[in-house]
């Protein structure tokens, strides 16, 4: 694989105080990887501390409560284990001169009782329409138990100690997963959302939880602590948005004046009407995370080229998921005009080990075939 890197990617930006050497953001990633306990592993250590030149990095989504929790063997954020766990990778980044947010991820009825031990909770007693993975293999979704006024009380305060955790860990600053069909993402959706107190029904409504969400973190940690991750038009986990062009308007303006760290756009377009307008009215630094195909191998320049068109586009910061993956070194790579490791193995992305998790060699330490 070859690259055609843009040069305004290697110019330092700041998000907030937060100075950082260059634009290119690590994307969130599950991987996996973590103690069954969700305490954060040494490998992970590694694995993070290996692509410690990524301007960013932001660290996999992270359960900031036992019922929240998404699949096995993800991290936690909600125990003094999790917390010591994450200053272990934290502190190995930051030796390695790198700067990570940690992303918190509710995942509403996305979980399941094999995988945290309890009911999931969502907006609405509506099943994922699709099997969702478990340590005894894929099964059913189970309907979620309808969130009341104290489950969602419980939940703000809940990602509201996750996010002093996080900081207590070592981490720059948090980023709320209000995207890809998780919990706070469910609230925005029509057809996951059928509430009909003031958390559903209008868009007003349907945005007010990521707002109180974000809100209260933010009065805990402080705004250009908090970033929030959004993926207007993404059905991935059975959403169905409904009015997609009047939610995120309405979601980008309401939190637009609180000064966050940045807004994090999934599967942005430059050419796309509602990327112009959320740009538009979001003031702040905003990352932009291409839409590179998904189910479908990298582009040979592993997203080089897309991220020149979105830099151009208004955008301030790139992230990469799969990119950063398979290579460590992607900032040096794209630098160097090299060659790019292709993500080799897809099904163990999501398995613990070091296979396919820390064994991507770097340029120094082997050459490419391509
Ligand atoms: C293995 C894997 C795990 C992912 N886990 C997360 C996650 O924990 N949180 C999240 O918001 N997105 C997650 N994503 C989506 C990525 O952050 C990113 O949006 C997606 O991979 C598209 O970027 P890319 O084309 O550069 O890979 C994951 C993607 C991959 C490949």
């Amino acid at each position: 694989m070859t690259n055609t890197a843009a040069p305004a990617l290697f110019q330092p930006a700041a998000i907030g105080s937060l100075a950082l050497p260059n634009r290119l953001v690590m994307a969130p990633m599950t991987r996996n990887r973590a103690a069954s306990d969700g305490t954060p592993s040494p490998l992970m250590a590694t694995y993070y501390t290996q692509r410690a030149s990524a301007g960013l990095i932001i660290a996999e989504a992270t359960t900031p409560n036992r019922v929240g929790q998404t699949y096995a063997d993800i991290p936690g954020i909600y125990t003094e284990q999790h917390i010591a766990g994450w200053r272990a990778v934290t502190g190995a980044v930051a030796a390695a001169g790198g700067r990570m947010f940690l992303q918190l991820q509710h995942g509403g009825r996305v979980g399941h009782p094999d995988n945290s031990g309890l009911s999931p909770i969502a907006p609405s007693p509506i099943a994922l329409p699709e099997p969702i993975h478990t340590p005894s293999g894929a099964q059913d979704a189970v309907v979620p138990l309808e969130m009341s006024t104290a489950d969602i009380e419980t939940t703000i305060a809940d990602f509201v100690s996750a996010a002093r955790n996080a900081i207590a860990a070592g981490f720059a600053g948090v980023e709320i997963h209000s995207a890809n069909g998780y919990l706070l993402h469910q609230f925005l959706a029509q057809n996951t959302n059928q509430r009909t107190d003031s958390y559903g029904g209008s868009v007003a409504n349907r945005i007010r939880f990521t707002r109180e969400v974000v809100e209260a973190v933010v009065d805990a940690i402080g705004a250009e602590r908090v970033g929030v991750r959004i993926s207007p038009g993404v059905s991935v986990n059975g959403i169905d948005e409904g009015d997609t062009d009047d939610i995120y308007p309405a979601l980008v303006s309401a939190l637009a004046e609180s000064g966050l760290a940045y807004l994090h756009y999934v599967f942005a377009d430059p050419d796309q009407p509602l990327f112009q307008r959320i740009r538009s009215l979001w003031p702040g630094t905003l990352i932009a995370n291409p839409n590179l195909g998904w189910g479908v191998p990298l582009p040979e320049d592993g997203g080089g080229q897309a991220a020149r068109r979105l830099l151009a586009g208004g955008a301030d910061l790139i992230s990469l998921g799969r990119s950063f993956l398979a290579n460590p070194d992607l900032v040096e790579r794209f630098r160097a005009g090299a060659p790019l490791n292709p993500v080799r193995d897809a099904h163990l992305m999501y398995v613990g080990g070091a296979e396919g998790y820390t064994d991507y060699p770097t340029l120094a330490m082997a050459p490419t075939t391509h």
